[in-house]
This record gives C-alpha cells, sequence and structure tokens, in this order.
C-alpha cells in the first residue's frame, strides 16, 4: 500500500502532479484526447501518475510506459443523461491487479439522487482494492451542477470519502479551500476543471490550492487541451514540485513555449 501511494505521492516532495484523460468515460471523444496516445506521450515525463480507464490503457496507451496508472473503475452513466450519479463499479479488482494499477478511482455523488449507490460503490472497491494493498482515490463529482463547489459541500464530501476509506480524494479548489483540506484526515488534490480563461489562472490556482493544504493536482483540459501542453506542464510542475509561484511559473511557460 505505502509503496504503491508513495509512487504518486513523490516523497521527495509529497505532493502528485496526476494527469487525468478519463474524461471519454461519460464525455465522449473529448477534444484533444480523440487519439489519447499522441496527446499523452510527450506529457507523460512531467507526470506523477496517469488516470484513465482500462479501455483506454489497453487501446491506445504502450506497455512499456513506467507512469504509475490511476485506474478510473466508476461509470454507467452519460452526458446524455439527466443524472450522472447513476454509477457503478465498471472493472473487478482481478481485473485491476492485471493492469498493474497502482490506484483505483471512483466517484462518489453526495446529495445527488444515487447518493446511496455511489457510497456503497466506494465501500465495496475499498473493501476488495485493500485486500491487494492498492488505494483507492475517491473523486467528489457534481455531475452538471457546477454550482455546488464550496467549501461547505466539499468538506462533507470529502470528509465521507475519506470515512469510508478513500485514501486520497479528488476535489475541486474552491473558496475557503483551507476548511476543506482541514476536515479531512486524508491527502486531498485538486481537479482542474473546464479550461480556465488563461494559463496563469491556472497556475494561480494550483499555487493557492498547495498554500491552502492540497497535495497536488490532477489538471487534465488545463494542459492538454493548451496548444504548449509540454510547456504548460512543466509550468504546472514547477509550482506542485519546485516551489514556483504563478508568476515564475507562467514566465516558465512563455519561454518554453517559445
Ligand atoms: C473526469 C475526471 C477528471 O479526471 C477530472 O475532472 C480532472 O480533469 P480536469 O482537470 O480536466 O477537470 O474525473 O471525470
Amino acid at each position: 500500500m505505502k509503496n504503491r501511494l508513495s509512487r504518486i505521492l513523490r516523497p521527495k516532495t509529497g505532493r502528485s502532479l496526476i494527469l487525468p484523460i478519463d474524461h471519454g468515460y461519460f464525455l465522449g471523444p473529448t477534444r484533444r484526447l480523440e487519439d489519447p496516445w499522441k496527446t499523452v506521450e510527450p506529457l507523460l515525463p512531467y507526470s506523477d501518475a496517469l488516470m484513465l480507464t482500462r479501455g483506454i490503457l489497453r487501446s491506445s496507451m504502450s506497455a512499456e510506459i513506467d507512469t504509475p496508472i490511476v485506474l478510473r473503475v466508476s461509470g454507467g452513466s452519460s452526458i446524455l443523461s439527466d443524472d450522472l450519479s447513476n454509477e457503478t463499479i465498471t472493472t473487478s479488482i482481478f481485473e485491476a491487479v492485471r493492469c498493474n494499477a497502482s490506484a483505483l478511482s471512483l466517484s462518489i455523488f453526495v446529495g445527488a439522487a444515487h447518493e446511496h449507490q455511489t457510497l456503497a460503490n466506494l465501500a465495496k472497491l475499498v473493501d476488495n482494492a485493500e485486500g491487494y494493498g492498492i488505494p483507492v482515490l475517491a473523486v467528489t463529482a457534481v455531475g452538471k451542477e457546477l454550482e455546488k463547489r464550496d467549501a461547505r459541500y466539499l468538506a462533507l464530501c470529502c470528509r465521507i470519502a475519506a470515512e469510508i476509506g478513500a485514501r486520497f480524494v479528488k476535489t475541486y479548489y474552491c473558496e475557503g479551500f483551507s476548511k476543506v483540506v482541514e476536515g479531512c484526515p486524508v491527502p486531498v488534490l485538486i481537479a482542474g476543471g473546464p479550461r480556465m480563461e488563461t494559463e496563469l489562472d491556472a497556475l494561480q490556482t494550483t499555487y493557492d490550492a498547495l498554500q491552502e493544504g492540497a497535495v497536488g493536482v490532477i489538471m487534465g483540459r488545463n494542459i492538454w487541451q493548451n496548444d504548449h501542453a509540454v510547456a504548460m506542464i512543466r509550468a504546472v510542475r514547477s509550482v506542485v514540485h519546485e516551489g514556483a509561484t504563478p508568476r515564475e511559473a507562467h514566465d516558465l511557460y512563455g519561454e518554453l513555449k517559445g
């Protein structure tokens, strides 16, 4: 367990930059993930872990990558559905072991129509995964209700995830974010969310989240939808692992993008 977790949360800094490319599991062919390998290959040297489904791992990744895998194992609804919370566990623990997953990720939808089902999914996954020493990352999902992302609600979600046994949690950055971290006994990482207006905004959000107690980011679209994705991931990485300020990281982005 500790060994798997330390492959993701890097022991030198205790932090992590996870690259998620699991969006297609309910969104279909997301822009820039049409050919996942083309997008991901140049970013792998700067990613501490890669988060994706077994289907994309099998069909589109090279078996030779040594980037730790965070396997997305929940799903069952699509963007066409009114209720995205109707999820189940889509991948067995045997498959996860076969895929050599370093961690498993699953969404919970607190306060949604299928709250109970998704929390029961988390409990079942933790029971199965702990037996194999595989940590579970709980994703506090809000479906289409993005306005739900306030500190009181997210603190509730993260705490419930930790109580059920998640070893780490992914949530959103929000005003009063330190309250979310304070109430959660396991490490918290933030999602990037939809493209922000500027690169500086994404770097500032990363910086603020870390200052307020996050241990890293699970940032997708703000990296791989950028026309200069390698420059962007290196800039984000400089904030996460090298203590760069948003301005310093932005200067690095400017230099690298040429
Ligand atoms: C998709 C996810 C994503 O992994 C998560 O939202 C992070 O990606 P992004 O930074 O693009 O929001 O859970 O369901």
